[in-house]
């Protein structure tokens, strides 16, 4: 199968990656009630359509911390990525480089910061606090050492919440080889080729055998639950490059964001993975859009797989999208080329979704281009 758009790659992915990785990208947490509204509220956001404007220049740029980027879409931190290709961020990072997007590397990631910035394009680097303070430090003078023009701090992860798919695909012996077997590309790909399959950014603590066959206890030992808003100002005393802080669902948090000294925030609920129930982005965003009023820029995240969910995102307030499966199943299914081609099949979506709204820029898409039902933010100014 040739694959036409991002559900295409999820179903290429399945049956490429073995059960258990697969049911890690795709699944959500508890019953993916969040996971599910991400993606049918975004769906079922209407746009307007809009005529005989002149639609034969469509300018797609968008700046951001002081660069030009291609479209205001972004790769958003996915861990274990390493795992879906043989060297998963390297690949995953060039093709953004070369599209001209951001590309942001999650502390989890298989392939360190330094291998992922030797492939030419310097990823956004996405931190999680771990319980040992020197080596959250650290990890923060890496990033400035390797040039990373912003740091993404996750803040939605104060403990880990369980996921039903992880806990069912769980286990090692006879099923799990028979897994892999069943599994040939990725087994050369990546099991025998991709190696070493550890995690890269934190092998100082974990060393090069990666807790992979319980990656969530892993979490819930060394994640740490204490992190509040004064940590924040103690990343910022130390990063002076813009910091965005990831997983901002509430009004009142975006506020309190602002105060903190972040220069960005990426509205978000982690993919559906964490608090199970939470409202959808798509109908987060526009109070949190309203209750920021434009102080600082909003990324935003959760259900979009296509170029026209980017449009969406866009007219429910956020200033930037960042994708997380979409890219994941893609890297999964095909590598490098596979996120070249989401990447250029969001963009050709865009450009029709922008014609046949009747925008030429991406400043030209906000909320009045909402119609009928679906979640509404406040009119802008
Ligand atoms: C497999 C997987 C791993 C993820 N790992 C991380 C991570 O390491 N750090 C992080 O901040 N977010 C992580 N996320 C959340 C994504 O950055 C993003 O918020 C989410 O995937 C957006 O939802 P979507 O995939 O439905 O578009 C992960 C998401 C998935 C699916």
């Amino acid at each position: 199968m040739r694959a036409a758009n991002v559900g295409d790659y999820r179903a290429l992915a399945k049956a490429r990656l073995p059960h258990f990785l697969f049911e890690y990208v795709d699944g959500g947490s508890y019953d993916e009630v969040t996971l599910g509204r991400n993606v049918e509220d975004l769906r079922s956001v209407a746009l307007r359509q809009r005529v005989l404007r002149d639609v034969s220049t469509i300018d797609l740029t968008k700046e951001l911390f002081g660069r030009r980027w291609a479209m205001p879409v972004g790769l958003g931190p996915v861990g274990l990525a390493g795992l879906y290709a043989r060297r998963g961020e390297v690949q995953a990072a060039r093709a953004a480089g070369a599209a001209n997007m951001p590309f942001a590397l999650s502390t989890v990631g298989g392939c360190s910061l330094s291998e992922v910035a030797a492939s030419g394009h310097v990823p956004w680097y996405q931190l999680y606090f771990v319980k040992d303070r020197g080596f959250v430090a650290d990890m923060i003078a890496t990033a400035k050492d390797a040039g990373c023009s912003a740091l993404i701090l996750t803040v939605d992860l104060a403990v880990a919440g369980s996921r039903y798919r992880d806990a069912r695909a769980a286990g090692g012996g006879v099923r799990r080889m028979v897994e892999l077997l069943s599994r040939p590309h990725w087994l050369w790909d990546v099991g025998i080729n991709g190696k070493p399959h550890s995690l890269g950014n934190l092998e100082r603590i974990v060393g090069s055998h990666a807790p992979l066959a319980d990656f969530q206890a892993w979490i819930r030992a060394n994640f740490d639950p204490s992190v509040s808003w004064k940590d924040v100002e103690w990343v910022r005393g130390q990063w002076d490059g813009p910091l965005i802080l990831k997983g901002i669902l509430d009004p009142d948090d975006v506020r309190q964001a602002a105060e903190s000294g972040a220069n960005a925030v990426v509205v978000s609920n982690h993919g559906g993975r964490q608090l199970d129930g939470v409202l959808s982005t798509a109908r987060a965003l526009p109070a949190i859009a309203e209750a920021i009023g434009g102080r600082m820029p909003l990324l935003a995240d959760g259900g979009v797989r296509s170029g026209l969910d980017v449009v969406r995102m866009l007219a429910l307030g956020a200033d930037f999208v960042l994708l997380g499966r979409a890219w994941a199943y893609a890297l999964a299914a095909a590598g490098q080329a596979g996120v070249a081609h989401v990447l250029k099949l969001i963009e050709a979506e865009m450009r029709v979704a922008m014609a046949l709204t009747g925008c030429t820029r991406i400043d030209q898409i906000g909320s009045d281009l909402l119609a009928g039902t679906g979640p509404r933010p406040r009119d802008r100014p």
